[in-house]
């Protein structure tokens, strides 16, 4: 046998260990912070489901919630923002939502279930930064068109009322649109659809 194989097991053997001991101060860094949630908080931070109160959301405001560790946002379309959704579509990249960044029953032309309300993971698809809200038109600091939607400050992209990003900018593809369903008219659930996705 050669020495190589030897020294190969000896680094195995101490990579493993190094990557236990690291390990094993992650866990113990982590537990005080998770022992101090409640326990809907814990399953909060795992994935589970989140429920969002939207009666209070007037036409034309945003709610910001957490699920998975991401922020979503419940945005109140008014109707004449549901208007200006129509008006851009020849400038955007992915109008019919044809690439994979909703749940089938948000693949229509509000993205939503009931048109009024967006639901929208609130990342930028280019490199993960929080777009900014910018409903109101015009805007021309941002574009000489610009009917509404999304600005992402990082690198520029912009994305209209529904999430859909426009051609031409950095971010190639739609803002996401998390599982979700209607526990009622006025509570939403982030993170469950029924198995509908
Ligand atoms: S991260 Fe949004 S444009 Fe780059």
């Amino acid at each position: 046998m050669s020495n190589e194989g030897v020294d190969t097991s000896r680094r195995r053997f101490l990579t493993r260990a190094t990557a236990a001991v690291g390990g094993a101060g992650v866990v113990a860094a982590l537990y005080p912070f998770l022992a101090s949630m409640a326990p809907s908080e814990r399953a909060q931070a795992a994935g589970a489901p989140v429920e969002v109160d939207v009666s209070q959301l007037q036409p034309g405001e945003r709610l910001t919630t957490e699920w998975r560790g991401r922020p979503v946002w419940v945005v109140r379309r008014s109707d004449d923002m549901l208007a200006r959704l129509r008006t851009q579509e020849i400038r955007l990249r992915d109008p019919d939502s044809e690439r994979d960044q909703q749940p089938e029953y948000a693949r229509n032309e509000y993205r939503s279930i009931r048109e009024e309300y967006l639901v929208l993971v609130g990342i930028c698809t280019h490199l993960g930064c929080s777009p900014l809200f910018r409903p109101d038109a015009p805007a021309p600091e941002i574009h000489e068109q610009w009917t509404g939607g999304f600005f992402c400050p990082c690198h520029g992209s912009y994305f209209d009322l529904a999430g859909r990003v426009y051609a031409g900018v950095p971010a190639q593809l739609n803002m996401a649109v998390p599982p979700h369903r209607y526990a009622s008219d006025t509570v939403l659930v982030i993170g469950e659809d029924g198995g509908e996705a």
